[in-house]
């Protein structure tokens, strides 16, 4: 029996049209364009406008990817979207996404696992994709992250952005992507977190108590270890080694923790995607945002084999190797 592969057709992003620069926030909070620019590479982030949502953002990615692919969004079969921040609490951002894309009828779901959610919702089409059920998937990671900021917090303020990223998969003999993990540990849910929600109810702090809480110290260590065992794991599932990769295409959380991953898997900087620097964290939005950036760029070719990796709240963590 022939292997089933899922293939890349086609990528998409987008973002909104307002930038906040390191020098604007200076003139919110206590911070400098220095600090910033040296503790996490980030240099500016895209803001969603009012009223401008995940869906939005999700849709314009989409649509832009399903173009890429040469692909109708009739003929999908399932659309999963890697989110934190949807728009509403039901129907999910994936039906709301699937029924402006004109896509009524095929399945529809998000997945939540923070900034992995891209990762994870690529994992899962995969494995649609590799048991027979679907033949072409759309993939979006999505996010306006920047709506539980605390723009008075400037531990936390200054690293998130908004934006979103998709691709287009297609059942193929051809590789195709080759291995995808995924991980979480629920017991460090503390350290990166928004503790509250609809079962376990809000506050009267403002915004309802909606706020990101993160213990940036204590993450950033997890992070670069936990990072460091997953992409050893992830090539030793794939049967490859490091100096067989073309492009690591990390989650864009911090520069420190790119370069530190780039480092054990011995690859130069010339083969890292970056994008920290222009769209900053945004979560799930991160890796299919550097990947498109890549693609559309020409850095990324056909027939190149590439590593996406993230880490995020949960913790969650999350990778595929695959072969552009
Ligand atoms: O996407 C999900 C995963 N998330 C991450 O991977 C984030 C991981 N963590 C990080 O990226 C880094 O830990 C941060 C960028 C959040 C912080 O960098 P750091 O080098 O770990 O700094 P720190 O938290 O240890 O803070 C150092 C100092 C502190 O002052 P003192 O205690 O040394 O006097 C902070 O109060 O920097 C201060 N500080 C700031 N100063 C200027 C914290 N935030 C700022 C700021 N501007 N925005």
């Amino acid at each position: 029996m022939t292997a089933i592969y899922s293939r890349i057709l086609g990528t998409g992003s987008a973002l909104p049209e307002r930038v906040l620069t390191n020098a604007d926030l200076e003139k919110l909070v206590d911070t400098s364009d220095e600090w910033i620019r040296t503790r996490t590479g980030i240099r500016q982030r895209h803001i969603a406008a009012e009223g401008e949502t995940t869906g939005d953002l999700a849709f314009a990615a989409a649509q832009r990817a399903l173009e890429a692919a040469g692909v109708k969004a009739s003929e999908l079969d399932l659309i999963v979207v890697g989110t934190t921040t949807p728009d509403l609490i039901f129907p999910s951002t994936a039906c709301l996404v699937q029924h402006r894309l004109g896509a009524n009828g095929c399945a529809a779901f998000d997945v939540n696992a923070a900034c992995s959610g891209f990762v994870y919702a690529l994992g899962v089409a995969d494995k649609f994709i590799k048991s027979g059920q679907s033949k072409k998937v759309l993939v979006i990671g999505a996010e306006t992250l920047t709506r539980m900021v605390d723009w008075g917090e400037r531990e936390t303020c200054v690293l998130f952005g908004d934006g979103a990223g998709a691709v287009v998969l297609e059942a193929s003999p051809e590789p195709g992507i080759y291995t995808t993990c995924m991980h979480a540990d629920g017991g460090y849910k503390e350290l990166l977190w928004n503790p509250v929600g609809v079962s376990a109810g809000f506050t009267d702090e403002p915004n309802h108590g909606v706020r990101i809480r993160m213990a940036g110290r204590e993450v950033f260590k997890v992070a670069v270890k936990t990072l460091d065992s997953l992409v050893e794991e992830t090539l030793r599932a794939a049967g490859m080694e490091a100096s067989q990769l073309d492009w690591l295409i990390p989650h864009q959380a911090n520069l420190r923790i790119i370069e530190a991953t780039a480092k054990r898997l011995n690859m130069s900087m010339d083969q890292v995607v970056v994008t920290v620097d222009q769209h900053a964290n945004t979560s799930a939005g991160s890796v299919p945002l550097a990947l498109d950036y890549a693609v559309r760029s020409g850095k990324v070719l056909r027939g190149q084999n590439l590593l996406l990796e993230a880490f995020g709240g949960g913790f969650t963590w999350a990778s595929a190797l695959l072969r552009y």
